[in-house]
């Protein structure tokens, strides 16, 4: 953040003035597709991008243009775009850097979404990718390609929330002209802006905590005004890839609340993963936030905050995380995250099932993996929930020894 406001007062009020005509303070939801102009000049200079404006609403909207000024002043980027899902904004940007014959860097364990366009769809159009442990700078190096035009990066990563070296990663990509894009979805501009760390470009599901109700699919992509023009017009335009209004405006609502949220979310996963690591029926829990995370001392410097995502080890495998998860009174098992209630799921049987089962163990995707996104309920509550949750398979061990 450039200007002189603390973050909470950012994200309310960057882009957002009371409305000239009516005085209104919340930004109106404009649902016209079509815009009128003055005169032909008028036009083809707005067309050309000469001129400011919206011509047509699969190439943007006033509401959403609000929208995405906030979006690229909180996460210190030039412009944003929003478009129709964090997948959309993830192929889109990729797209706009690899032609065929071109090669991607992937970090390794990302989301399955994302691994699954570049294993089954990218290849289709001749895009090669490579998997790799990008904790480790020298193997990074050695999976560089001559071809190799992005270094695609998740972080902390979705399942396992392995915590990458932003700016090192984008150091090594930029000697050798790769382009460094980062998913910032389970970070928000909140808790870390890897822009300012050196990314080039940072994609998002705003279907998470930037919406942060469950009631909207969205995405963004931020970074140089150019790039952003370009992909608006010759990537989510031509593949009608677009936000609409009415889920722009409810992005917009959800957004002013973003710290509290947030905040609370952090407050929430670090008592839960306290919890669960002195819990004996849990092997292993993944959190930066705990000074047992491999790379906590980089989350402290990379990170303002450790994210409200604990995923964690059952012991006792796919039956016994099934049986915990069926267990569940308050938690609901679920696809997403980052919404006001506690999600839980299983990666392999769900988010991650479209990952070979051979992969998804190089990637510590096990049967007794659980993802947990914590809610906004009281922590007692969520706690009370996984104990009692817990505490058969407990009695299921003892039966056995
Ligand atoms: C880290 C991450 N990136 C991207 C996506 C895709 O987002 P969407 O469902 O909005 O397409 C998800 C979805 O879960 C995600 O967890």
């Amino acid at each position: 953040m450039t200007n002189k406001w603390g973050l909470d007062t950012a994200i309310i009020h960057t882009a957002q003035t009371p409305c000239q005509k009516t005085g209104a303070v919340v930004s109106a939801v404009v649902p016209a597709v079509a815009y009128a102009f003055p005169d032909a000049d008028a036009v083809a200079a707005c067309v050309a991008g000469q001129r400011e404006g919206t011509y047509y609403g699969r190439y943007g909207n006033p509401t959403i243009q609000t929208l995405e000024e906030k979006i690229a002043a909180l996460e210190n980027g030039e412009a944003a775009l929003g478009v129709s899902s964090g997948m959309a904004a993830i192929s889109a940007s990729l797209l706009a850097f690899l032609q065929q014959g071109d090669h991607v860097v992937c970090t390794r364990d990302v989301y399955g979404g994302s691994h699954k366009f570049l294993t089954t769809l990218a290849p289709c159009y001749g895009i090669q990718a490579d998997f790799v442990d990008c904790t480790d700078l020298a193997a990074v190096k050695k999976a560089f390609l001559p071809q190799t035009k992005v270094l695609y990066l998740e972080t902390p990563s979705n399942p396992c929330l392995t915590v990458l070296d932003i700016t090192e990663l984008s150091r090594i990509a930029h000697e050798r002209g790769i382009t460094v894009i980062v998913d910032n979805t389970f970070m928000t501009p909140y808790l870390q802006r890897p822009l300012e760390l050196g990314a080039d470009v940072v994609v998002h599901s705003a279907t998470k905590y930037l919406n942060g109700h469950g009631d909207v699919i969205a995405g963004f992509i931020v970074g140089k005004q150019e790039l952003i023009q370009f992909m608006r017009k010759h990537i989510m335009g031509d593949l009608g890839q677009n936000l609409n209004a009415w889920d722009a405006f409810l992005i917009l609502r959800g957004l002013k609340t973003l710290g509290l949220r947030v905040r609370q979310h952090v407050q929430n996963a670090e008592a839960v993963a306290q919890f669960l690591e002195k819990h004996p029926a849990i092997s292993r829990v993944y959190y930066p936030g705990l000074a047992s995370h491999p790379q906590h001392e980089l989350a402290k410097r990379q990170m303002a905050g450790m994210g409200g995502i604990v995923s964690f080890e059952v012991k006792g495998g796919y039956e016994a995380a099934k049986s915990f998860i069926n267990a569940l009174r308050l938690a609901m098992i679920s696809f997403s995250l980052g919404d006001p209630e506690t999600l839980v799921q299983h990666p392999a049987s769900m988010t991650h099932f479209s990952i070979p089962p051979e992969e998804r163990a190089k990637f510590n995707i096990t049967d007794g993996l659980i993802r947990l996104s914590t809610g906004l309920e009281d922590a007692k509550d969520i706690i009370g929930d996984l104990e009692q949750a817990l505490s058969p398979l407990l009695t299921a061990a003892a039966a056995h020894q």
